[in-house]
């Protein structure tokens, strides 16, 4: 089997290093990086952690807005898929890396599997959300994470095949916990205790765009009652420099550190010691999960529904009361039930795409 996988971003080297290494073992893969991401702290370092093979081809597109982005990534990736002629292109997730790399593949006639298929939040003003519905139904093989996100293709009436796998980024966050506490120095670094803390990650373009939406979450840090590692994405860092006094207010509270974006193994290491994750991140959710630590999401809605059911999640948008009240619960004592493959996702994809690429 000859696959090209497209991938651009953060969360696409986590997922593809769970698949990458195994398509690798059975037959050929090039993966082409389209540059949403571009900075060594969001690309470069999660393949030298994580021993993703190197990309074969950089396709350098850099930021933009999400049609203008979508829009070089489609017109580069074209020619590229003329040139490979693949017998399936991959994608991961829900970014407009993956929209461009579907939406290439089904037009250069080639097959599309989608790892991560089916996840909704049904809002529809979520970027992501667009880049999900569409790549769904320019997919071919829909693998999917969830028996509810195999619900919604469903419901859908997709035309492709769906197939229930796992969740690929479950496999990566339990294989290298154990990496991450041994390898990484980041509570000494960040001057955290174990257990004594709480994780923040926030840059969902409907949090932080509007001034109004980012002032909430400042309110949110300054009254967490706890130390607080707030690793800044460079757009959220973006927004804050745009708006000095909220940036400000955050370099003033003393018990907030203001980390850059965090390494893989870094990222891990914090979670596991942390007494919560507050986030608006959807990996983060299913991560915080499956090593046990009590999620408060940032957002009205999920698409990792499961999470919240099982009492590990609870969804506060924006609301101060309800992210501290949040915070305080103790963490669920109940088992937590394997809702997402048990770390076998990435050999399901592996087999799956080489039995949809062997099928005459
Ligand atoms: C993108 C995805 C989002 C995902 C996130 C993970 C879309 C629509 N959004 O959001 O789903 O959760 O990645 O991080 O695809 N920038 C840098 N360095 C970089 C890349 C970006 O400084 O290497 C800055 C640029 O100013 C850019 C901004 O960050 O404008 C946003 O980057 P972009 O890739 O557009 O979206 P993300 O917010 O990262």
């Amino acid at each position: 089997m000859r696959i090209t996988t497209v991938i651009g971003n953060r969360p696409q080297f986590v997922k593809a290093a769970a698949v990458s290494g195994r398509i690798r073992e059975i037959g050929s893969e090039t993966t082409i990086h389209t540059g949403q991401h571009y900075d060594d702290e969001l690309s470069a370092i999660f393949f030298t952690e994580l021993g993703i093979p190197a990309p074969e081809v950089q396709l350098g597109i850099g930021s933009g807005s999400n049609t203008d982005q979508t829009a070089r990534m489609l017109a580069a990736l074209g020619p590229e898929l003329e040139r490979e002629r693949p017998d399936l292109v991959l994608v991961y997730g829900d970014t407009n890396s993956t929209l461009a790399g579907a939406l290439a593949g089904a037009q250069a006639g080639v097959a599309v599997a989608h790892v991560e298929a089916g996840m909704r939040s049904f809002d529809r003003r979520m970027p992501e959300e667009l880049n999900r519905v569409l790549t769904d139904h320019a997919s071919d093989l829909l693998l999917c994470s969830t028996p509810v996100a195999v619900d919604n293709l469903r419901r859908e009436a997709v035309a492709g095949e769906v197939e229930l796998v796992g969740d690929v980024m479950a496999d990566v966050a339990l294989a290298f916990a154990p990496v991450a506490s041994e390898r990484s120095r980041a509570l000494v670094e960040h001057r955290v205790e174990e257990g004594d803390y709480v994780l923040v990650t926030a840059h969902r373009a409907g949090n932080v765009d509007d001034p109004a939406r980012l002032e909430h979450l400042v309110e949110i840090l300054e009254a967490v009652p706890h130390d607080v590692v707030f690793a800044v994405h460079p757009r959220t860092r973006a927004r804050l420099e745009a708006v000095p006094e909220l940036r400000d207010r955050l370099e003033r509270a003393p018990h907030l550190r203001l980390a850059r974006p965090l390494g893989y193994l870094d990222f891990l290491r914090l979670l596991t010691g942390a007494r919560a994750l507050l986030t608006d991140s959807g990996g983060a959710q299913k991560e915080a999960y499956v090593l046990g630590v009590p999620c408060v999401t940032l957002r009205d809605r999920t698409e990792w529904v499961e999470t919240v059911e099982a009492g590990w999640n609870t969804l506060v948008d924006l609301e101060v009361a309800a992210a501290l009240g949040a915070l305080e619960r103790p963490a669920p004592s109940a088992e937590r039930p394997q809702l997402y493959g048990g770390g076998h996702a990435g050999e399901r994809v592996r087999d799956l795409l080489a039995a949809y690429t062997a099928a005459p």
